[in-house]
């Protein structure tokens, strides 16, 4: 039984199960497809606004990979969910579980022994964000930054045009997430920015060849074997000055 929005649309839906323990996200766990899987709306009316929210992104994640339609009803309801409207979540939800559910059913490895995880779009600066935060950042606050950054990446390679990437970065703001932390910026003892260790991370967890999901169009992922670290850094260059004036706007709006 699924409590948050995160995992009403998304990891209750799926075969993982894990606990975290000894300090470790997900340390102890089992792969075992659920008999049924029960999502009560009403559980979500006690989540703090964080929580509620943190799960949207998962539905942006897989409606850019997979349903171009749905991430257009996202935009129209960008405003109702914005202000938590329990029917617009309940859409949102519904149509994310479903992708994700149809993506374990038919992909033909639900117990991922592939090294391709197309869900996992936007997640390897994610993982590395949220540990690198302490788990301060949530884990849809740091798929949000992610998906930022390699949709921009997307852009900067000339897989995406940059119509549909502006339409992502402005989706995800005006779902309330913020698309830049300071943690990108963290480096380590020789100035190298550690969040770029995920990448060497996601590969090993992959458990072989790195693949990485990109996009080609809205609604349409593409995997990516090989990535250019200088186009990476670019794009948190990027989100960072977006970032940047953003602030300055509502700075100045106040006067
Ligand atoms: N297994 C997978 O395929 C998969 C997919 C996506 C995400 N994940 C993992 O899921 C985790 C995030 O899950 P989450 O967002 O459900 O977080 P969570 O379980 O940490 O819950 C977030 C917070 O909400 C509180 N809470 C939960 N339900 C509540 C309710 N109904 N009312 C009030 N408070 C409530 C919790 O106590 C917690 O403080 C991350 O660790 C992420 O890595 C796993
Ligand atoms: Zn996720």
């Amino acid at each position: 039984m699924s409590t948050t929005t995160l995992s009403q649309g998304d990891s209750g839906v799926g075969v993982k199960n894990g606990i975290n323990a000894f300090g470790k996200k997900n340390f102890i766990g089992t792969f075992a497809p659920p008999f049924a899987v029960i999502n009560d709306f009403d559980l979500l009316a006690s989540l703090t606004a964080r929580d509620k929210r943190a799960g949207y992104v998962e539905a942006v994640k897989v409606a850019l990979i997979r349903d171009g339609n749905f991430f257009e009803t996202i935009e129209q309801d960008a405003e109702r969910l914005r202000d938590f409207d329990s029917a617009a979540m309940e859409r949102l939800i519904r149509r994310c579980a479903e992708l994700h559910v149809h993506h374990i059913a038919t992909s033909g490895d639900p117990f991922e022994f592939g090294s391709a995880r197309p869900l996992d779009f936007g997640h390897w600066a994610a993982h590395k964000l949220e540990q690198l935060s302490e788990y301060a950042i949530r884990h849809g606050e740091a798929v949000a930054i992610g998906i930022a950054l390699d949709t921009i990446y997307s852009r900067k390679i000339g897989c995406l045009d940059s119509a549909s990437a502006g339409r992502v970065l402005n989706l995800l703001e005006q779902l309330g997430f913020e698309l830049f932390a300071n943690e990108l910026l963290n480096v380590d003892s020789d100035n190298n920015l550690m969040v770029l260790k995920g990448l060497e991370e996601f590969r090993e967890h992959l458990g072989g060849r790195l693949t990485i999901t990109l996009l080609k169009a809205i609604g349409q992922g593409l995997e990516v074997h090989e990535v250019s670290l200088p186009k990476v850094i670019e794009s948190i260059y990027e989100v960072q000055q977006r970032h940047q004036r953003r602030a300055k706007r509502v700075l100045l709006a106040h006067g």
